[in-house]
C-alpha cells in the first residue's frame, strides 16, 4: 500500500531539490516501476551512478554476503574489502595510493586539501592558487563549489575559500595566461559533465599538463562522473593520453552505492599524515565490498569495449530521430556520457524534453537549459536502447509537432 506520496515531498523535505512526480519504487537493469507499477526504462542512471543498472546480481551478492559478514569499523581499524580495492584501484590506473570517502564532493575535498598541502610543504605559503574552468562541477562542500565554475552555487554563504581563479574551458591563451609558480593545482573534468557535456581538446589537455609540470603545479582530474568506465576507457584520462597526479572517482564507482574515492603518487600520499584528514565512513567495508564487484566486473576489456559499441547505437539512432525532427544541433560526449544540444529553436527546453520522455516511459537527464544528457547503465541492453530511444523519438515527436 503507498502511504506516501510526492506531496509528501514539499512538505518534510528542506526544498534543495524539485524531484520528478513519479517515485519509483523497484528497479531490474536498466527498467524501474513507479508507485502505480508504471514501467520506465532509464538512461539517467542515477546521474552516472547506476553503471551496472539496478539489482544486478553481482552487486546484490557481494552487498548480502558483506550485510552478513561485517558492516562498520571506522578508521581506527581496517578491513579486507577496503584493502582490495585499494589494491584494484591501483593496478587500474596511475596511482600508488587510495584514500576513501563517502562522494565525490568529498574525494575531491580531499584531492583540495592534498594539493594545497604538498605545495606547503614543498614550496611554501604563497603557493596556494587554484585554477579552474567555467561551469565545470565539483562538489557541494564549500570548497569544491567554490572550486566549481558557477559562481550561482557558492554565492551567499559568507566568505568564501580564497586563491580560486576560473577560466574557460578548451581556452589555451587563457590557461597560459592564469598559470604561474603560484599554481598550486588546477582541477579540471576531463570531459565536463554537468556543465553541457564538454570534450576537451587534446591539445588543451596537453598543454594543461606541460604547464602544469613547468610550474609544480598539480593536476587533478575529477573523474567522479567520467571514471569506471563511463567513457569507455576505464578511466577517461587513459583515452585522453594525459595522466593526472590526483584523480577522485565516485558516482558509478559504487554502482549505487555511496562510495567516493581520491587516487594518488606516493610522492604526494606521504603529505597526508597520521591525522591530517579523515573518514569515519570512508572505506566502509559493505560500500567497498560492492565497488570491488562493480570494479572487477566495469575494468573487463570487453564490458569497456560494451560501452563504446553502445555509444555507436545511441549515436546512430539519436542521428536519424534528428532527421526526421530537428531539434538538435549537435551529439557529443564519450562512450555512455553523452549530450545532445538543442538548436536554437529549441534553446532552452532541455527540461521540457526531459518532462515529455518522462511521459512516454522513459528517464533522461538534462546538462544546463540546453543539453539533454543519457548516462544509462554500462550493460544496457541492446533491446533496451532500442526500445528506449523509441520512446525518446515518441517524445521528440509530441514536443516538435506541438
Ligand atoms: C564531475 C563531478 N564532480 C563531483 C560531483 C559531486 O559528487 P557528489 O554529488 O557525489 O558529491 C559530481 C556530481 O554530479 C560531478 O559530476
Amino acid at each position: 500500500m503507498t502511504d506516501v506520496t510526492r506531496k509528501d515531498f514539499d512538505e518534510v523535505m528542506i526544498p534543495c531539490y524539485n524531484p520528478m512526480a513519479v517515485i519509483p519504487v523497484r528497479g531490474q537493469g536498466a527498467r524501474v516501476w513507479d508507485q502505480q507499477d508504471n514501467e520506465y526504462i532509464d538512461f539517467a542512471g542515477g546521474i552516472a551512478v547506476s553503471c551496472l543498472g539496478h539489482c544486478h546480481p553481482i552487486m546484490v551478492e557481494a552487498l548480502s554476503e558483506q550485510a552478513n559478514k561485517l558492516w562498520h569499523l571506522s578508521n581506527v581499524m581496517t578491513n579486507e574489502p577496503a584493502l582490495r580495492l585499494g589494491k584494484k584501484l591501483v593496478q587500474l590506473s596511475f596511482a600508488d595510493k587510495v584514500f576513501f570517502a563517502n562522494s565525490g564532493a568529498e574525494a575531491n575535498e580531499a584531492a583540495l586539501k592534498l594539493a594545497r598541502r604538498y605545495a606547503a610543504d614543498e614550496f611554501g605559503s604563497q603557493k596556494s592558487k587554484i585554477i579552474a574552468f567555467n561551469q565545470g562541477f565539483h562538489g557541494r562542500t564549500f570548497f569544491t563549489v567554490t572550486v566549481g565554475g558557477q559562481a550561482a552555487y557558492s554565492d551567499g554563504f559568507g566568505p568564501k575559500p580564497g586563491d580560486i581563479e576560473h577560466i574557460p574551458y578548451n581556452d589555451i591563451e587563457a590557461f597560459k595566461a592564469a598559470i604561474s609558480d603560484e599554481t598550486c593545482a588546477v582541477m579540471m573534468e576531463p570531459l565536463q559533465g554537468e556543465g553541457g557535456i564538454i570534450s576537451p581538446q587534446p591539445e588543451f589537455a596537453q598543454t594543461v599538463r606541460e604547464l602544469c609540470d613547468k610550474h609544480n603545479a598539480l593536476l587533478i582530474f575529477d573523474e567522479v562522473q567520467t571514471g569506471n568506465g563511463r567513457t569507455g576507457d576505464f578511466y577517461a584520462y587513459q583515452g585522453l593520453g594525459v595522466t593526472p597526479d590526483i584523480l577522485s572517482t565516485a558516482k558509478s564507482l559504487g554502482g549505487g552505492f555511496p562510495i567516493g574515492a581520491m587516487l594518488t603518487t606516493d610522492k604526494l600520499a606521504q603529505h597526508f599524515k597520521v591525522g591530517t584528514h579523515g573518514s569515519t565512513y570512508g572505506g566502509n567495508p559493505l560500500a567497498c565490498a560492492v565497488a570491488e564487484a562493480v570494479v572487477n566486473h566495469i575494468s573487463q576489456p570487453e564490458v569497456l569495449q560494451g560501452v563504446k559499441d553502445r555509444e555507436a547505437i545511441f549515436r546512430a539512432e539519436l542521428e536519424r530521430i534528428n532527421a526526421k525532427y530537428p531539434m538538435f544541433a549537435e551529439f557529443r560526449g564519450k562512450g555512455l556520457l553523452l549530450g545532445a544540444e538543442l538548436n536554437d529553436n529549441w534553446k532552452g527546453r532541455a527540461r521540457d524534453v526531459l518532462v515529455a520522455a518522462g511521459e512516454e516511459g522513459l528517464l533522461v537527464l538534462v546538462a544546463g537549459a540546453n543539453v539533454v544528457r543519457f548516462t544509462p547503465s554500462l550493460v544496457i541492453t541492446t533491446e533496451e536502447i532500442t526500445q528506449g530511444l523509441k520512446r525518446f523519438e515518441a517524445a521528440v515527436a509530441k514536443l516538435y509537432n506541438a
